[in-house]
């Protein structure tokens, strides 16, 4: 029987035990962590396509998406204690729900981590282009901007997005890891480039840019809530960090509320600069429904108006400080983001690779995938593999669909961590968890169905291309890992 097929969570275990790290992490160095790696293209890009969604609303937008976070996070957070090894909730899954399960939160795992890769590849390459025109002080000519973004943007191939992804890459091959000093120095860059915009846009808010707060009604909260939910994403490295905490029982929940509480201050504060200094309402059509984000439409809409409005911008921050007069700082802004979204890219290019390899370990992908680089001791394959990928979605889609696709790999991996957490309690009660989950019978329902409710507010298209693309899963894993895991083979975990 196919969902039979579990690895035992002591073997998962004794893995662990074998490369365990210090314990280190406290609650400030933890939180710090997880600003790090959540703020990124959500805020600096996003926030536009949520004004579109949502309009001024998408203030509540953001508290609903931190708030599923939040409890999606204390379910993870117990796992990520308890089975402390790479593939996080895949390998979660593997343990409680058995094979099938397991892959089909490995494969959405790819959307989680290389379509977000693409989409703050996107971003990135909408603040670098801006940036760039406002320093030669020259508007690209229309041919040269076709180059700069995607078909469904009105260009032809985002050719900047690809070219970091593929820097990244070649990083990543290198084996280049973020040094602590290096992620210290960018959280604060991020941290000072948000701080200096709220500094400068607060003072200039109009109240009436206020009204109407919800134009698209509560469907349009809850739909930019389902888009910036990519915003948050990034706080499961708080999670996945368990294990190098001290005192996980007390640390990790500051941590995990603690990262989530700043960014959702930020992001709320960030939103209302945005709304009160330029305005956010939404552009609608004649029927008085909003115009799709990443459509023809919106674009032809936008051109008609000269992008005067920030739902039309690639690179809402800056562009909404360059409006309210702060041109220059608006520069700055876009360097920023120039600095810190490819240390994103970064974390999730390599994420995903991870996932690839102890998938590839498992028996459920070739063993090919796994190869290691003779001279430079990274996983090669999987890291190519990866980085092409990347680059082709980032060059054609646009940042808004990306993030989207992405954020629903991610709610369903989050939803099974959510039910296999609660599940392991029941099954197995007495195995030592580190952290424990606060009154679970409440927090782990509140989390699937909050993930639940967040995926189905996404867009159809989105959720149409995230079942094909959970289809394909199904077929490549009985092609091929159905017959190859090392589960079916009937053959040990090989030795790390
Ligand atoms: N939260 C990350 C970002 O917004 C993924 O870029």
């Amino acid at each position: 029987m196919i969902f039979g097929r579990v690895k035992s969570l002591d073997a998962i275990l004794a893995t662990a035990k074998k490369k365990s790290l210090h314990r280190s992490l406290g609650a400030f160095q933890l939180t710090m962590l997880g600003v790090g790696a959540i703020i990124g293209t959500g805020i600096f890009v996003l926030t536009a396509e949520a004004a579109q969604k949502a309009g001024p609303g998408m203030m509540v937008s953001f508290i609903i998406a931190a708030c599923v976070c939040g409890v999606a996070a204390f379910c993870y957070a117990e796992m990520a204690a308890m089975v402390p090894v790479s593939g996080s909730a895949y390998t979660y899954s593997y343990a409680v729900m058995g094979e099938l399960i397991a892959w089909m939160v490995g494969w959405a795992l790819i959307l989680e981590y290389a379509v977000a890769a693409s989409a703050v590849s996107v971003g990135w390459s909408g603040y670098v282009v801006g940036l760039l025109e406002h320093l030669t002080g020259t508007h690209f000519s229309p041919s040269l901007i076709a180059f700069t973004k995607g078909p469904f943007n009105g260009g032809i191939i985002n050719l900047p997005a690809a070219f970091i992804a593929l820097v990244i890459t070649l990083l990543l091959i290198r084996g280049t890891k973020e040094s602590a000093t290096v992620s210290a120095v960018l959280v604060a860059i991020k941290i000072t480039a948000l701080s200096l915009f709220v500094a400068l846009a607060i003072p200039a808010m109009k109240m009436e840019n206020f009204h109407p707060f919800a134009p698209l009604g509560f469907s349009g909260i809850s739909a930019a809530a389902a888009s910036i939910f990519f915003a948050y994403v990034g706080f499961d490295a708080v999670s996945t960090a368990a294990e190098e905490t001290k005192n996980p029982q007390r640390n990790m929940p500051i941590g995990l509320v603690g990262s989530l509480a700043i960014c959702t201050i930020f992001y709320m504060l960030v939103s209302a600069g945005v709304i009160g200094g330029v305005g956010a309402q939404p552009i609608l059509d004649a029927n008085g429904h909003g115009l799709a984000t990443g459509s023809h439409q919106l674009t032809a809409a936008c051109a008609a108006i000269h992008d005067s409005k920030v739902v039309c911008s690639n690179e809402a921050l800056a562009w909404t400080l360059r409006k309210v007069g702060w041109t220059k700082i608006g520069n700055l802004i876009a360097l920023a983001a120039g600095f810190a979204l490819p240390s994103v890219i970064l974390m999730m290019i390599f994420g995903q690779t991870r996932i690839f390899f102890v998938m590839s370990r498992d028996g459920l992908l070739p063993e090919f995938f796994a190869k290691v680089h003779s001279r430079f001791q990274t996983p090669y394959v999987v890291t190519i593999m990866t980085g092409v990928f990347v680059a082709v979605f980032s060059a054609f889609f646009p940042v808004g669909i990306l993030a989207d696709i992405s954020n629903a790999g991610t709610l369903f991996a989050f939803s099974m961590v959510a039910v296999a957490v609660l599940v392991l309690r029941r099954t197995d009660p007495k195995r030592h968890r580190p952290f424990k989950t606060p009154v679970i019978y409440l927090i782990s329902p509140l989390a699937a169905l909050g993930c639940l409710y967040l995926f189905v507010s996404l867009p159809l298209m989105t959720l149409v291309m995230f079942f094909g693309w959970a289809f394909i899963g199904l077929i490549v894993y009985f092609c091929y890992g159905y017959r190859h895991s090392n589960i079916a083979r009937n053959i040990a975990d090989p030795e790390d």
